[in-house]
């Protein structure tokens, strides 16, 4: 009999034991899924990860010591952060955002939307009107020799989209509020003006790392001259997904993404805000923008890093930085421990072949079965796998996605437990995070995670909106 999914999570075993079987393999295969329905399934073939690929994921193993030691390393660079005596030399810059309250369901209007956050950005036209919201949104390429070209070649093309955008939607005519998200680490001084502070995520255009990246944008709209845009915000997407989420639940306190780049948003008191300067707009709270991408670029996370991420981060655009993001997402699948076959040397070594959509996709298969990744090696050229180089290469997958959800799962862990007083495309990625959080924070503390289904975008609109609002209060 298939026992039910309840039973099987209490009978799973502690992944430390899971991933270095000593005995019966069938048992423990499927770092995931449910180990004992594979075995009812009969399916008594050879199938753990050879003892070498084992012992070399065994150091992307965290155990909860670990995990509770990065907790406090985690709140101790929120609280530098936050401080103005140590803001300067902080690596998990917390910066005040200029958002002071959540939304209240209230909001209305028609509003238009940028989010610019990797190699795709969006434009989006959203109509809020109480519970309910319509939206429209069209995907642009940023081509390559814009991300690394000039800022003012990015924002001729983002506004030229914009353009396009408003005339297809047939709103050109009207000057709209536009909230844009920015998900780069931007020094905010004020809802409208956003200093960058570095590129991230394979971006390097020249002459905006300093500058205002509203104005900017504002001259590139300017330039052209056909569209009336007014950009009322500028935020991060975490913030945006944080005001999304509140949306619809309006007890949600914490924004997270997990993607290209890793970061959270968190609701603060502003008087521990040192470095807010606003005028207090009633809610007496403030939005902090942790960028935590940055934590252990001062080499506080070096007792979680690995040879993998250290060769992640040797080959990227920006050595040294966004340590975190690199452990925390893709990029080390490229790296993780290497097959040693010959010919997968080629195809899975050699880097950014092997895509982080890969790893969703083989995760995606049940245990055992291997329908997707049949079809990935076939893509990559590797026609000749066998069943046991399936099993290696899910093994490798399934560590480093754990690895990946547990530091983040501390990372939150750390923020929830302070309160006290996914991935979306990933099949396991919310499970684990639960779980972990779970054993991490006290237990009296209740918390649930909810998926933001296009929480950037429309994060951007009701950023606008509340504004808009807290605007109209203050004058009555
Ligand atoms: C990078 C950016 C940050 C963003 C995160 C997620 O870490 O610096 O601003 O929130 O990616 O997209």
């Amino acid at each position: 009999m298939i026992p039910k999914q309840r039973d099987l999570v209490s009978r799973r075993l502690p992944f430390e034991e899971q991933a270095v079987p000593s005995v019966d393999p069938v048992r423990y295969f499927g770092v995931y899924d449910d180990v004992v329905r594979f075995a009812d399934m009969g399916y008594k073939r050879h199938v753990q990860a050879t003892p070498l690929i084992r012992d070399k994921c065994r150091e992307l193993i965290l155990d909860n010591e670990k995990l509770k030691k990065l907790m406090e390393v985690c709140l101790d660079n929120v609280h530098r952060g936050l401080k103005k005596d140590t803001h300067a030399q902080a690596v998990v810059k917390c910066f005040p955002t200029y958002v002071q309250a959540l939304p209240d369901g209230t909001e209305v209007g028609k509003f238009l939307a940028l989010d610019l956050g990797g190699t795709n950005f969006r434009v989006l036209l959203i109509e809020l009107s109480g519970e309910h919201f319509e939206m429209k949104s069209k995907i642009f390429a940023i081509p390559q020799h814009i991300m690394l070209g000039s800022g003012e070649q990015l924002f001729d093309h983002i506004a030229e989209c914009l353009a396009i955008f408003v005339k297809e939607e047939h709103v050109a005519d009207q000057k709209l509020p536009l909230g844009f998200t920015f998900s780069f680490p931007l020094e905010q001084r004020g809802l409208t003006k956003g200093i960058l502070v570095s590129w991230t995520k394979g971006f390097k255009c020249s002459n905006v790392v300093g500058n205002d990246v509203v104005q900017m944008l504002d001259e590139a709209i300017e330039r052209r001259g056909d569209v009336q845009i007014e950009v009322c915000a500028i935020l991060n997407d975490t913030t945006g997904t944080l005001m999304s989420c509140a949306w619809k639940n309006h007890q949600t306190r914490i924004g997270l993404i997990v993607g290209t780049g890793s970061n959270a948003c968190y609701v603060e008191k502003q008087e521990n805000a040192e470095l807010w300067q606003d005028v207090d707009m009633g809610s007496g709270k403030v939005l902090i923008n942790l960028e935590w991408g940055a934590f252990g670029d001062d080499g506080g996370l070096d007792f979680v890093r690995t040879e993998y991420d250290e060769d992640v981060d040797k080959n990227s655009i920006n050595p040294g930085k966004q340590k975190t993001r690199q452990t925390g997402t893709g990029e080390v699948y490229q790296r993780g421990p290497a097959l040693r076959r010959q010919r997968f040397r080629h195809a899975v070594r050699e880097r950014g072949r092997f895509y982080t959509k890969y790893v969703s996709e083989i995760e995606s298969d049940p245990p055992g079965v291997f329908n997707n990744l049949r079809e990935i090696c076939e893509e990559l050229g590797l026609k000749h796998a066998t069943e046991q180089d399936y099993i290696n290469i899910r093994f490798i997958c399934e560590c480093i996605s754990r690895r990946s959800a547990h530091l983040v799962s501390a990372g939150l862990a750390a923020l929830i437990s302070t309160r006290s007083g996914r991935r979306r495309f990933h099949p396991h990625f919310h499970n684990l995070m639960m779980e972990k959080i779970k054993e991490l924070v006290h237990p009296s503390i209740e918390f649930d995670l909810m998926l933001s289904e296009d929480g950037s975008g429309r994060g951007a609109a009701l950023v606008a909106a509340v504004a808009a609002r807290l605007q109209k209060t203050a004058r009555t």
